[in-house]
């Protein structure tokens, strides 16, 4: 006799215990509250005024036994919620890469979940896979970037430029990466995921990566990528593309491009000058959830060299074997169920256009530049480096002192900007992004740093 595995015993059925939901009463409370928020968003201090910890002892220690109502769920984003939020969508929010999610981009992530697409292949979401290569050509065609790219979606730019070191490795054979020591530490840290070796490189004093050492590293043989960067994340700096994609052709490596903030600004024919030489890359990342008004995540991935993708990343279970004459999304990334999030990227390119992006982007390129003029005419402050939407600063000083007007502008809640080191030095950082902001935000965010400057030394009142 064979064991047989005891059936547990399973209570009575309690019908009453999955409750029903009223989609369009919640919805219209969920929709409320959002644009509520968004009306009101200004009056919070930018950056979450909690300390760690300030969670978990407003809420039970359990889960619900009882099912509770979503009205409940929506009174609490006002007491637990809002408290912990650093207001992404404030105007004065001018940290890190300042973002927009628009009103498009927001109602078409409720249609996203409504639809609830888990696009591998075609079959299992036709449109999600027709739409993602729609909206890559429309993104392509409105970035200039020509026809011969492929473009397919991934989450985020630490995703994309994984997928892209992956394709290296394959197509190469080989397994060294070269960055500049001002590439996103996203691009060390896909390196570190694959096993493959990292080779950070010097950059100059315009923080562009040094063209000598890298030559020296791909003499090495063993170089499968190099990654430049296009708007690097400290300073908006432009790695030197046109030399190391000659580079690259010589010695068989593989370029990666990572504009995922400053390809956005090539939707202006005006700001395409750092697109040079990117027509000669492999790949390319751009972040429609950076400047192009998209909510997060949303990152797209060109490549002029689909085939290797596919062959790196295909592989077919059977129960995923179907006849259909269709090429599937997971053949192109590591993920194998995927979003529909071309859905949001399609709402927001049709229902801004392509002039209300571009007037968009130059709107965030003046302001900056507006900015940097401020700082320019005050002796008391240094320009260090600007470009396009990000303007790099500091007050005559010590680090320590620029640290701590930071420290007191953020603990404001006027605006929240953060600081980087440039050439050793700390700097500050003022990133424009946000579709809101007007030039009475970035005048507040300039008063207020002054101001801070005064209280850090001593001169001000506290
Ligand atoms: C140039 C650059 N690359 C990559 C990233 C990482 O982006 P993600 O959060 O989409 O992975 C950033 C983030 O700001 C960035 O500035």
């Amino acid at each position: 006799m064979t064991d047989v595995t005891p059936i547990p015993a399973v209570p009575p059925p309690d019908p009453g215990a999955i409750p029903e939901f009223d989609l369009r009463r919640d919805g219209q409370a969920a929709v409320d509250w959002a644009a509520s928020y968004l009306e009101r968003v200004r009056e919070y201090p930018v950056l979450a005024q909690v300390r760690p910890g300030y969670l978990a002892p407003m809420l039970p220690a359990r889960m619900p036994d009882k099912a509770e109502t979503f009205e409940q769920v929506l009174a609490d984003l006002d007491r637990v919620v809002l408290p912990g939020i650093t207001h992404w969508q404030h105007p004065r929010f001018f940290s890190y890469f300042a973002v927009t999610s628009s009103e498009p981009g927001i109602l078409a992530e409720l249609l996203t979940a409504t639809l609830n697409q888990v696009a591998f292949i075609w079959r299992a979401s036709p449109v999600s896979t027709e739409l993602e290569a729609v909206t890559m050509s429309w993104l392509a065609d409105l970035l200039g970037l020509g026809s011969e790219w492929h473009g397919h979606i991934e989450d985020t730019a630490s995703t994309s430029t994984l997928t892209a070191l992956v394709a290296a490795r394959h197509a190469t054979g080989k397994s060294g990466v070269v960055f500049s020591e001002h590439a996103h530490s996203s691009v060390e840290k896909d390196t570190r995921i694959l096993g493959m070796s990292a080779r950070k490189m010097p950059a100059d004093r315009q923080f562009r990566m040094q063209l000598s050492p890298v030559e020296d590293e791909l003499r090495r043989g063993d170089v499968a990528a190099v990654v430049a960067t296009v708007g690097t994340t400290s300073a908006a700096s432009i790695d030197p593309v046109p030399a190391l994609a000659g580079l690259c052709r010589e010695y068989d490596a593989w370029l990666h491009v990572d504009a995922a903030y400053a390809g956005s600004a090539w939707a202006c024919p005006e700001l395409r000058g750092s697109q040079a030489g990117v027509e000669l890359a492999d790949s390319l990342v751009i972040n429609p959830h950076k400047w192009l008004l998209v909510p997060s995540d949303c990152s797209a991935l060109f490549t002029r060299r689909p085939d290797v993708l596919r062959e790196a990343f295909t592989i077919v279970p059977e129960y995923v074997r179907t006849t259909d004459a269709a090429s599937n999304l997971s053949d192109y990334g590591p993920a194998f169920g995927r979003r529909f999030r071309s859905l949001k990227l399609w709402a927001v390119m049709r229902c801004f256009g392509r002039e209300g992006i571009q007037e968009f982007i130059r709107r965030g390129v003046r302001l900056a530049g507006e900015f940097a003029r401020w700082v320019e005419a005050d002796e008391d402050w240094e320009l260090v480096y600007e470009n396009l939407s990000l303007v790099c600063f500091r007050r005559r000083g010590s680090d320590e002192q620029n640290l701590t007007i930071e420290r007191i502008v953020n603990e404001s809640g006027v605006i929240f900007i953060t600081h980087t080191e440039l050439a050793g030095r700390m700097v500050l950082r003022l990133a424009v992004g946000n579709l809101h902001t007007t030039r009475d935000d970035v005048a507040c965010g300039w008063e207020a740093l002054r101001q801070a400057a005064l209280a850090s030394s001593g001169q001000g009142e506290n």
